[in-house]
């Protein structure tokens, strides 16, 4: 039993990187897509050159209209048949109209310790507040941002030095190990959609 995975991207795609590079020998699951909304996301050239099918849902002509943009992409990503969505630095708010349909069945990856510091800025809100540590987390996702039943969680120290790139590249590295971890047992325990 195989169980299908769909990542979509908006960025460099280091993490379906290093999600696609996991599904080997007994993983239970493969990447079935690469979905991005941005044609230039340089996720997508390195999904092509891995030989995983890509896709892409630009939000663009969708301005002003998030339900026609996720019925677009509903539409594609339903083309690939996927059991497990892992959304791997997508960059839009995705509103309950199309997370109930994945309900269960849709991870993120987020650089923080959830629950704190949802949103965007992570690691200079945290560096600012004067944190000792950081960290990311992998979450099933929920109508809520950054929200939903943490399913693992890495940390690193802040250290005086940091700046947020800095911080940034350390957490980078524990979220290449995370999120593999987390979809590999996750693909361990779901059933395929039908
Ligand atoms: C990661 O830090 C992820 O946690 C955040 O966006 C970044 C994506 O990086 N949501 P990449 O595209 O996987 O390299």
């Amino acid at each position: 039993m195989t169980i299908r995975v769909a990542i979509l991207v908006s960025g460099g795609g280091s993490n379906m990187v290093s999600l696609a590079e996991s599904m080997v020998g007994d993983h239970p699951g493969r990447p079935c897509l690469v979905l991005s909304n941005n044609a230039d996301a340089g996720g997508l050239a390195r999904a092509a050159a891995m030989g995983i099918p890509t896709a892409v849902v630009d939000h663009r002509p969708y301005k002003g209209d998030r339900p026609a943009f996720e019925a677009a992409l509903q539409d594609e990503i339903l083309k690939h048949s996927p059991d497990v969505i892992c959304l791997a630095g997508f960059m839009r708010v995705l509103t309950e109209g199309f997370t109930s349909q994945w309900d269960g069945r849709m991870l993120n990856i987020h650089p923080s310790l959830l629950p704190k510091y949802r949103g965007l800025h992570t690691h200079a809100r945290a560096i600012e507040a004067g944190e000792t540590e950081a960290g990311c987390t992998v979450h099933l996702v929920t109508p809520r941002l950054d929200d939903g039943p943490i399913l693992g969680q890495r940390r690193v120290p802040i250290l005086p030095s940091d700046t947020p790139e800095t911080l940034a590249a350390r957490v980078l590295t524990e979220e290449h190990i995370l999120y593999p971890e987390c979809l590999r047992a996750f693909c361990g325990s779901v059933q395929p959609r039908l």
